[in-house]
């Protein structure tokens, strides 16, 4: 089948070769210029473990090319939207500028019976208003909304293996037409026994902001759970791994810390709530302040917690941060929790270095005024006190004996709690981690 794919972001990019990889002739289209000549380079703009190999072997086959021009659909039988709704500047609400441009761009290259399939996440009664807008320009056209669900850093594992598919389509019936096109699409995954839901619209775009509220939900919960862990000198990783054991409530998603950040949960809540209020339902969501507000918490209190790390004060004191990507194995800084704290510790009048392996451009571009260093063993130098804020497997596997020499004192927080508290402490760390005694 031809598809297009409108957006090259790290939804867009990622669903675009795999697309190609199950088989079909696939366009990318985006507006960076820059990021499509990396594409069409196989080179992956941004860091996603397999992205880089997965578009090599697929341009190999021709099935994928990439343009900045929109009139590339014409001719495609299904149109993907994976454009960005990032949080509208001094609002809570949902930017849909680009939704909206991506679909008005298309409109004049669709064909009768066309299928426009959005997978952005979007506040609900969105597709109600983009179907009326292709219904004016091409009536016989369909939308889909079918939201994603893939997690950075597991992002091709995760479209070309998805846990489930939604689509939501006009009726919500299964007899919809776009139905059957969308299920020879995804033929692959679902010979392989993926579940498919049918649903109407607002159910789809719902299922998605549901979805990523009860993660942050789950995240917060923990994380509270860690404050009174600290209060009554208890320990939150074997509080989650006793209340995880019970199959109702799973142990995934408990890891307390320094909290969730990425360019889709804080965002995506704070939508959340914004589109509850426009529908008169902002009562039903009041929780998801308190999650918010939860998790904005944990940034502070890493704050504290270095500084009591530094003897009281953190004026001065050389301080490295292991980690500034928002989790391991993606080089994203969106609203990343470790590079907050970096930052706060900074203003604060520590002398912040930061370390990743991956994220350093990237954070380098948000915080101009810190100070980066690639090389762990630089970076760790001489350090008065290190913070472990994003768990890359190098940070988890640090040697504390070999370490202790090149710090100016082994003290250390470990803002994820991954590191085993006894062996550092015998290696001769003062070693704190978050919500254990
Ligand atoms: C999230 C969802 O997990 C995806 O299902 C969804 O498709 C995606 O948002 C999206 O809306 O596009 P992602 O932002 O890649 O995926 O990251 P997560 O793996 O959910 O992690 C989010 C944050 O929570 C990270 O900062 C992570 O460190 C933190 N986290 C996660 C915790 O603090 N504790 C945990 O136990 C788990």
């Amino acid at each position: 089948m031809r598809i297009t794919v409108i957006g090259c972001g790290y939804l867009g990019a990622v669903h675009a070769a795999c697309m190609a990889k199950l088989g079909h002739d696939v366009v990318g289209i985006d507006v960076d210029a820059q990021k499509i000549d990396e594409l069409a380079a196989s080179r992956a703009p941004f860091y996603e473990p397999g992205l880089e190999d997965l578009l090599k072997d697929v341009q190999q086959t021709g099935r994928l090319t990439f343009t900045t021009d929109l009139s590339a659909a014409r001719g495609s039988y299904v149109h993907f939207i994976c454009v960005g709704t990032p949080q509208k500047k001094g609002e809570n609400g949902a930017d849909l500028t680009y939704v909206d441009a991506a679909l008005t761009g298309l409109l004049p290259y669709l064909a009768p019976g066309d299928v426009v399939v959005g997978k952005s996440t979007v506040p609900v009664g969105t597709a109600a208003r983009l179907a009326e807008m292709m219904q004016a320009k091409q009536p016989s056209a369909h939308l889909v909304w079918n939201p994603e669900f893939l997690r950075e850093g597991h992002a091709v594992a995760d479209t070309l293996n998805p846990d489930r598919f939604v689509y939501g389509v006009s009726d919500g019936s299964e007899d919809h037409t776009a139905v059957a096109i969308l299920d020879e699409l995804y033929s692959a995954p679902l010979a392989l026994g993926t579940p498919r839901l049918i649903t109407d619209h607002p159910t789809a775009e719902l299922v998605k902001t549901a979805a990523n509220s009860f993660l942050a939900t789950k995240i917060s919960f923990i994380n509270a759970m860690s404050e009174l862990c600290e209060a009554a000198g208890a320990d939150v990783t074997q509080l989650a791994d006793a209340i995880g054991l019970d199959d109702r409530i799973g142990r995934k998603f408990l890891n307390a810390g320094i909290g969730f950040g990425g360019g889709c949960l804080p965002k995506d809540i704070r939508a959340f709530m914004a589109r509850a209020g426009e529908l008169g339902a902002d009562q039903a969501l009041t929780f998801l302040r308190e999650v918010d507000a939860i998790n904005m918490r944990r940034r502070f209190r890493v704050v504290e917690l270095a500084r009591e790390l530094c003897d009281g004060s953190l004026l001065g004191k050389r301080i490295t941060v292991l980690g500034a990507a928002f989790k391991p194995e993606s080089d994203d800084v969106r609203d990343s929790p470790a590079l907050s704290i970096a930052a706060q510790l900074q203003l604060q009048g520590a002398v912040v270095t930061v370390t990743d392996p991956k994220a350093l451009d990237n954070a380098a571009r948000r915080f101009p005024e810190l100070h980066y260093e690639v090389d762990t063993s630089a970076a760790v130098l001489k350090a008065d006190a290190l913070l472990l804020l994003t768990e890359w497997q190098e940070y988890r596997d640090l040697d504390p004996y070999g370490l202790g020499e090149s710090v100016s004192s082994p003290r250390i927080l470990d803002g994820r709690n991954v590191l085993d508290a006894a062996k550092w402490r015998g290696a001769g760390w003062t070693y704190r981690g978050m919500g254990r005694p």
